[in-house]
């Protein structure tokens, strides 16, 4: 359930109608110092984990397990996730194994945890070089969304949540595709966040195990992980290649619609923009790829999407395919 939280002060009047023993929140060094105050909260502990992608491994999730225990948390104590797609995918992990399963409430900081990491029940871990290999499924009883935590957001993660606003858009309608491309630089209103968070929820409530339509949001995600654990790059950064070139790759050029062209070649533009990288050894990304969780029976699947709202949720494809895309975008883009 997703629920707006207008002022700053208003986490503890949330919190009164949730039942729990102790109270837990978790952040990192960022997120500790822009976006927490301790009066916000009803009396609870504080648990700092560092920032960035590497706080998502065993090593952190053993760490956040033990100040748990030392600081005697039960059954029914309460996390509160307080961060970007880090703490929230790490949280939600910790909270789901600690004794069996606490509950725990996404408050997401960044706009990518926004409109994406913080809704839908996915969290877990990087394992052996592979992203989120290792995880579950879990539901938090609550994401609040609150706008202002966005105004210490750096520019660049600013961009990055942008992105999977953008492939909200691919997905769903041509209308709200137009409004995201537009606010590219700016700061989203509330509700531009919310419907590009509604609609992930939208498709979760309607296949959380990810059976079928709930795979459609990883359309840009092969390739994007697999870019993303290579260049470490940040994860909406690679994604927005990921998605040029999953939708260069399931439509080649004699099966391009006009609105694909139109899309690759306004993808093309941002590209230029922000000087993205030239893959000098793609086999790399490659056998990054054949790692990936979704991948059946050996073989490599992406999302094709054809049109807004016509987008098949799976087409295998192949390793020679997968190495002439990754070419296709050097090509193209640095010639
Ligand atoms: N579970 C899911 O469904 C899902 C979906 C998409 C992405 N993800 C995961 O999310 C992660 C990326 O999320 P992210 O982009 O939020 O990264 P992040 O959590 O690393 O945040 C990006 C940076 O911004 C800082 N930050 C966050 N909020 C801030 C604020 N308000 N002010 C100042 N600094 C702030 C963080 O400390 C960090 O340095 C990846 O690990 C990705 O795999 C998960």
């Amino acid at each position: 359930v997703i629920r707006l939280v207008q002022k700053d002060t208003q986490f503890s009047e949330l919190l009164q109608g949730v039942d729990y023993s102790s109270l837990f929140v978790l952040c990192d060094e960022n997120t500790a110092t822009h976006c927490y105050q301790s009066d916000w909260f009803p009396p609870h502990s504080l648990i700092n984990v560092p920032a960035g992608e590497e706080s998502k491994s065993f090593q952190t999730v053993e760490r956040v397990l033990s100040q748990l225990k030392d600081q005697g948390a039960d059954r029914h104590s309460l996390l509160l996730n307080l961060g970007g797609g880090v703490v929230t995918d790490l949280g939600g992990f910790v909270a789901s194994i600690y004794m069996r399963g606490i509950r725990f409430i996404n408050i997401p900081t960044s706009l990518l945890g926004m409109v994406d990491a913080a809704i839908g029940g996915k969290t877990g871990i990087n394992f052996s070089g592979i992203k989120n290999m290792v995880g579950v499924f879990n539901q938090p009883l609550y994401t609040w969304l609150h706008r202002p935590f966005l105004k210490t957001l750096p520019q660049q993660e600013l961009r990055s949540g942008w992105v999977e606003s953008l492939k909200h858009g691919l997905l769903k309608s041509e209308i709200l595709y137009n409004k995201v491309v537009h606010w590219r630089d700016e700061t989203p209103s509330i509700e531009l966040i919310l419907e590009s968070a509604s609609y992930k929820q939208d498709l979760v409530t309607m296949d959380f195990m990810e059976s079928n339509q709930r795979k459609k949001l990883n359309l840009g995600h092969t390739f994007g992980h697999a870019i993303e654990s290579e260049t470490g790059l940040p994860h909406g950064y690679a994604v927005l290649i990921g998605m040029w070139c999953e939708i260069r790759l399931t439509a080649p050029v004699n099966r391009q619609t006009e609105r694909i062209t139109e899309y690759l070649k306004e993808s093309a533009q941002l590209f230029m923009e922000d000087r993205l990288p030239i893959f000098e050894d793609k086999t790399r990304i490659l056998d990054l790829i054949k790692k990936d969780k979704k991948n059946k029976d050996g073989m490599i699947q992406v999302v094709c999407w054809r049109d807004f709202d016509y987008v098949h949720p799976i087409q295998v494809v192949s390793e020679k395919d997968i190495l002439q895309t990754l070419s296709n975008y050097n090509v193209l883009f640095h010639g």
